[in-house]
């Protein structure tokens, strides 16, 4: 079963970009995936501060990159560029961390002027990180969110269609990245 893991880079417990994610992560366990999720906020602020790798609850949250086949990753846009401590997170990664992945962004914002902010300052973080595919980013304005922090929030159908969007886009691009060799060609080429 194809595997995806996400990453929400909120600090918030109450988090409008982690919705998004979740709300992302179901339909893609309707359309069949394997869904696990890494709340960033959640490790030891100690040891993502001081890239220590070596601890036990960082060196457990980076195993299950290595076997995803596609990673989602969620952030809030703070000063015009993504969150802090996705950063810290992202730092503590191999450089081939995302090689041969696809990689969806997602990210919400309170200004629709920042909507470029994950395409200027986080997509080359995952060029870097070796990513193979990124995924047309998915980006909602607070405005485009119901609710708050007490009461919850809830998205906005157009954002709701757009990550209906985005599960196609996956697929699609599952279905480029699948072994294209045929049966006999492949008898063919391994006799
Ligand atoms: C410290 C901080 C900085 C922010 N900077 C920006 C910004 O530069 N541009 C923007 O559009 N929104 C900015 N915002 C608003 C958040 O991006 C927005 O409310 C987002 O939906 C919060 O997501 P979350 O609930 O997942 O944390 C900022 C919010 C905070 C707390």
């Amino acid at each position: 079963m194809y595997s995806i893991l996400t990453i929400t880079g909120s600090p918030s417990a109450v988090s409008r970009s982690t919705l998004l994610a979740h709300t992302l992560d179901a339909h893609l366990e309707q359309a069949g995936y394997a869904t696990r999720t890494l709340n960033v906020r959640d490790l030891p602020a100690q040891a993502l501060l001081a890239a220590d790798t070596a601890d036990t609850r960082i060196a457990a949250a980076l195993r299950p990159l290595a076997s995803a086949d596609a990673v989602v990753i969620a952030t809030p846009i703070y000063k015009a560029a993504y969150s802090g401590i996705l950063k810290t997170f992202l730092d503590l990664l191999p450089q081939t961390a995302l090689q041969g992945k696809i990689v969806l962004p997602l990210a919400t914002g309170g200004s629709p002027a920042h909507l470029l902010a994950v395409d200027y300052a986080l997509r080359p973080v995952l060029n870097a990180l070796g990513a193979r595919h990124i995924l047309s980013a998915v980006f909602a304005a607070d405005a485009q969110i119901s609710g708050d922090a007490v009461t919850g929030y809830q998205l906005s159908a157009e954002i709701a269609d757009r990550l209906h969007a985005s599960v196609r886009e996956l697929n699609a691009g599952v279905a480029a990245s699948r072994p294209r060799v045929q049966p006999v060609e492949r008898e063919r080429l391994y006799a």
